[in-house]
């Protein structure tokens, strides 16, 4: 992709030859574009959140409690956004993180595959999410030769979770996510008001289906009888996980582990001693419970107690300067939810491949016009309260 903010002259100069963007440059008009896309009980699905959604407006709003003090005589010509995470190289400090029904999203429903092509193109990585329409195989290939990480809703039967991680393995995810914050659902008035649930709907279980573990245990396979097998699936689904649970857990690979939904320091020092490898924190885009904290407000009490152990974070992240903010603030890595999710309704391959652009662009001009030439340049003293 070159240096990120060329984007803009591809843009600027597109222009001067009477082409006007087909996709929309700012997450709002992207976000009603794909609502008006999407059938309405997808919308309600991914913009919802948990009870008044207080949470997931409270993860945005965060980003603007800050600001980064610009820097100048820098002359921050080369910018460097590149980042190290568990032993590989990213061109990029961001990544896409899981989103279970994203198959769904695409015109053709198979946005599992249209992910890991952007993934592919752009070298963004993806967090492949458990609940997809094409099994992980399929995924992981299109994912190629971007690395990408699996991310496990650990089911109750001990079994079927040693099965998916390692087929995630076998087919060449560099690490495992371990979700803890959705082993059952919040309270989603949005879901609740068209009744509808996918999952309950035999959509996006591919991973489940096409599982050994998981078919042995059916009287009839899933082409035979879709409702048992959802049934048996709502069964295993949640496993709601306890200290005495993480040994076992470490124990099932041996790529890099981390855990998904930390937000208190305590619960990150005593994963880091339990043997993860990475924390991510994350409020689950404020749709699994209402506590109206942001997940921003979080993030420095996390990273503090995470000490050399990377923190990777999301949840609110709408534009380039919120990325850097989330990177200043100790942000190993940062992950982008909706807005991947708004482009692949709206445009397919295309249209993710450009929000992730657009992402790092704004990202890459923030740093060169506020004169922070590296990420490591970005620190937390860099950044302001934003007095209201
Ligand atoms: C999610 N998220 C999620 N997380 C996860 O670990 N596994 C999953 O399958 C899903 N599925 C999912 C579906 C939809 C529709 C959304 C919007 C989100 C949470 C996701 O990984 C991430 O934490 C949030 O999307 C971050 O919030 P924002 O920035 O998208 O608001």
């Amino acid at each position: 992709m070159g240096r990120f903010g060329d984007y803009q002259n591809e843009i600027y100069i597109a222009g001067l030859h009477g082409h006007q963007p087909r996709l929309p440059i700012r997450f709002e008009e992207m976000q009603a574009k794909a609502h008006a896309v999407l059938p309405a009980s997808l919308v309600s699905y991914v913009a919802g959140g948990c009870g008044n959604e207080r949470t997931q407006d409270a993860n945005v709003a965060a980003f603007d409690g800050w600001g980064l003090v610009p820097r100048m005589f820098v002359g921050a010509t080369e910018r460097d956004l590149s980042i190290d995470l568990f032993g590989l190289k990213f061109p990029t400090p961001i990544f896409m993180s899981p989103i279970g029904v994203i198959g769904l999203c695409a015109q053709d429903g198979h946005g599992d595959l249209a992910t890991a092509r952007a993934a592919s193109q752009t070298g963004v990585p993806m967090v492949a999410s458990t609940l997809t329409v094409d099994p992980l195989e399929d995924v992981a290939k299109a994912l190629d030769p971007t690395p990408g990480f699996f991310q496990l809703y650990t089911p109750t039967d001990r079994e079927l979770a040693e099965s998916l991680v390692h087929r995630a393995e076998a087919a060449g995810f560099k690490a495992i996510v371990v979700t803890l914050d959705t082993w059952l659902t919040g309270w989603r008035p949005r879901d609740l008001s068209t009744a509808s649930f996918p999952q309950l709907r035999g959509l996006c279980l591919a991973n489940y289906f096409s599982d050994p573990r998981f078919r042995a245990q059916l009287a009839r396979p899933p082409e035979q009888d879709l409702q048992a097998a959802t049934m048996q699936w709502a069964r295993v689904f949640g496993n709601p996980l306890t200290w005495d649970d993480l040994p076992w857990l470490r124990s099932l690979t041996r790529l890099p582990l981390l855990i998904k939904g930390i937000c208190h320091p305590d619960d990150a020092r005593r994963a880091i001693d339990g043997g993860v490898d990475g924390i991510y924190c994350s409020n689950h885009g404020g749709r699994q419970a209402n506590g109206g904290l942001a997940a921003l407000d979080m993030l420095p009490g996390i990273v503090a107690a995470a000490g050399k152990v990377p923190v990777l974070f999301d949840s609110g992240v709408r534009t380039g300067t919120d990325v850097i903010k989330a990177l200043a603030m100790g942000a190993a890595a940062v992950g982008i939810g909706r807005p991947y999710a708004y482009g692949l309704a709206v445009g397919g391959v295309a249209g993710i491949v450009h929000v992730l652009r657009c992402l790092l662009a704004e990202a890459d001009l923030y740093m060169a016009v506020d004169g922070y030439p590296r990420i490591a340049e970005l620190r937390p003293d860099m950044l302001r309260r934003v007095a209201r």
